[in-house]
């Protein structure tokens, strides 16, 4: 819930302009030209025409099989857009330069322990049709579902498109998540295929991936296959019959598969991700509008030209690599950089020393890991030649000014604007984000982009004065709007479009400036943010609630200096049960088995109670407040107040 006053802590004032020649020669520049729009606020402004804005941009970024007969179907909460086009993201994504510029590389994959390859647009699309051969084989057809855990290597691309082109939705699982939450996922989506590894290298060491796959499988029912790829000679477990290797399955299949040509609203993917409640949603993405939306932002926010090198250092099996290391640069011709294993290894200039070798021009990632790199020290990446760099950018959460500035000095050697990008699973692209003819703030993702309009809303749904935080909230749709929630309307209604009528709840809290500025500030609801990953409050709960010894559990979000937020735990014990430090670190692994390391409490206490409202509902609000060392306010409507007391001991 939004606080009814969220006073301004900073006021980062400085602002950097772009240079004459980044804003001269930008994407974005360019297309107010020739469209006769003669300034950024024009271009916002007018932009206001959705249907005249998007309708336009559609004819330069996708080719249509069949144009669309209507550019958008608004039926409150459901969007439906370029109607009636019949197309498919794969087209634009490879079949295009595989005929085009066969021999221009779309990636440059890093494995950790430094082996290389480098794969051109028409290797990739020769790939992917193979595979996606091979899914047709084994009877896989337009609407089923596949579900995907794989690391950061080329066959993870290669497997979401080569779904895509058959018109077969995928739904990517984090390869950090746990064997239960991909079970979850794969029972939730029905998939009736796995594509998997052997294990994949981090920090030196491999993690079997195929054992945590194999456990996931046996809790579900639909899975007829999995597919194994093979990253290291580790002898990973079989199971006859089931388990197909991917090289051997792919070895005698035709590099040639005509692609799938979909009804512009066709279900593309089904990402999971973490809301207020226990269970993960599934949000549904669709061809056409989302294949517009992220290559119109991709080439204008981070200006993308035919000689750039890009590298989104993120994860695929979250919705940055989904659309901006996938996708979208594929759909821009781009050659991207994938890197398999951790940031600082062997040492904590690996990512500097990628940046020297391949010329990475434009750089993107997340807060946590610019401070994380603040930490270590400049004199790493004072090692390496980044003159390659023009321009960065940042998202996840929100970025402190002293990162930014840090960032700014130290790996964009002051020359690079940094963009900062708000947006969300449910977003599909970059909503709220400066181009490269803005002024910037430090800490600022500055205003929505063309075609989007937000605005911050107080609690009775007014505008919020300047200045003053309230919930951020998204006006119109957009054509990477989420198609809704899979298999679950009730919850798409009750998340975002119950608090305000016809209007799309975020979940964060934000203000505008003075000058139009926007700032984020975090989740207002109960959704953490540990390193830019998103988790949920009661899916942690419910997974210590399930281990035999708890009986009430409250997990809430604690500032931390790198992460943004840390996991801080409270654990009541069934009678039987007393603390101690095994427990804790039992419950600490148990955390990290259900849903994965990255979930993992930070800290541990145990309680004899928990603060409660009197309908006997566990106030986080007020748990938070205690870790954070604010006032708690007025407790005398809690059911049990001694139990706020209490908390005083542990934090
Ligand atoms: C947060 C990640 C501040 C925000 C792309 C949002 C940000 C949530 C920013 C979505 C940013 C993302 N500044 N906060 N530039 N980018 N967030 O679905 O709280 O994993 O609601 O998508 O991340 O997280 P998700």
């Amino acid at each position: 819930m939004a606080e009814p006053h969220i006073s301004v802590l900073l006021n980062e004032n400085r602002i950097f302009k772009p240079s004459k020649q980044l804003a001269e020669n930008s994407n974005v520049n360019k297309w107010m030209a020739s469209h006769g729009i003669s300034s950024y606020e024009q271009l916002l402004k007018k932009s206001q025409d959705i249907e005249w804005f998007w309708g336009t941009v559609s004819k330069e970024f996708v080719e249509w099989y069949s144009p669309p007969k209507k550019v958008l179907d608004w039926k409150l909460p459901y969007s439906n857009w370029f109607v009636g086009a019949k197309y498919n993201i794969v087209h634009d994504a490879l079949d295009r330069h595989a005929s085009r510029t066969p021999n221009k590389v779309a990636y440059y994959f890093e494995g950790e322990p430094g082996d290389m390859r480098a794969i051109t647009y028409k290797q990739l699309s020769d790939e992917v049709s193979r595979l996606a051969n091979a899914l047709k084989r084994l009877g896989l057809k337009k609407g089923d579902r596949v579900s995907i855990y794989l690391p950061m290597i080329l066959e993870l691309p290669i497997a979401m498109l080569a779904c895509a082109k058959i018109g077969v939705a995928h739904s990517v699982v984090f390869s950090g998540f746990s064997s239960l939450a991909l079970a979850d996922r794969i029972n939730d989506c029905g998939a009736r295929i796995l594509i998997t590894c052997d294990a994949f290298w981090r920090r030196g060491k491999t993690v079997q991936l195929k054992v945590q796959a194999d456990e996931g499988v046996r809790q579900t029912q639909t899975i007829e296959h999995v597919i194994v790829v093979r990253r290291t000679e580790e002898n990973a477990p079989w199971v006859q019959g089931r388990d197909l290797n991917y090289k051997d399955l792919i070895a005698t299949e035709s590099p040639a598969c005509e692609t799938e040509k979909m009804d512009a609203n066709d279900l593309l993917y089904i990402l999971y991700t973490s809301g207020t409640t226990g269970k993960p949603k599934g949000v549904l993405q669709r061809h056409a509008g989302y294949a517009v939306n992220i290559a119109l932002t991709l080439s204008w926010v981070f200006d993308l030209k035919d000689g750039d090198i890009w590298w989104g250092a993120a994860d695929a099996g979250w919705v940055t690599g989904h659309s901006y290391i996938v996708y979208a640069p594929l759909m821009l011709g781009t050659t991207s950089i994938i890197y398999e294993g951790a940031p600082d290894w062997p040492e904590a200039d690996r990512w500097w020393d990628i940046v020297q070798r391949y010329k990475v021009s434009v750089f993107y990632t997340s807060p946590t890991a610019i401070r994380m790199f603040m930490k270590l020290g400049t004199e790493w990446v004072k090692k390496h030649d980044l003159s390659t760099l023009r321009l960065l950018g940042s998202v996840g959460e929100p970025i402190n000014p002293e990162a930014w500035i840090w960032y700014h000095e130290n790996i964009g050697g002051g020359r690079c604007q940094i963009m900062d990008t708000w947006w969300q699973t449910e977003t599909g692209a970059f909503a709220i984000a400066p181009l490269p003819i803005a002024d910037l703030k430090p800490g600022s993702a500055v205003h929505p982009l063309p075609g989007m309009a937000a605005a911050v809303y107080d609690e009775s749904g007014k505008p919020s004065p300047a200045g003053q935080g309230g919930n951020l909230v998204l006006l119109r749709p957009w054509p990477a709007m989420l198609g809704g929630l899979y298999k679950n309307p009730e919850k798409y209604q009750d998340t975002y479009w119950a608090k305000y009528p016809g209007v799309y709840l975020t979940g964060d809290i934000a203000r505008v400036d003075e000058s139009g500025f926007y700032w984020v500030q975090g989740r207002a609801d109960d959704v953490l943010k540990i390193a830019g990953h998103r988790l949920s409050n009661s899916e942690l709960e419910s997974s210590l609630v399930s281990h035999a010894a708890v009986s009430e559990a409250a997990v809430v979000g604690k500032p931390h200096e790198i992460k943004g937020e840390s996991i801080v735990a409270f654990v009541v014990l069934k009678q039987g049960s007393s603390p101690s430090e095994p427990l804790r670190k039992e419950l600490r692994e148990h955390v990290a088995h259900d849903i994965g390391k990255i979930a993992q409490p930070d800290e541990l206490y145990f309680v004899n109670d928990l603060p409660k409202t009197r309908s006997g509902k566990i106030m986080r609000r007020v748990i938070r407040k205690k870790v954070v060392g604010e006032p708690v306010g007025d407790i005398s409507t809690l059911m049990n107040p001694e139990a706020v007391a209490e908390l005083d001991n542990k934090t």
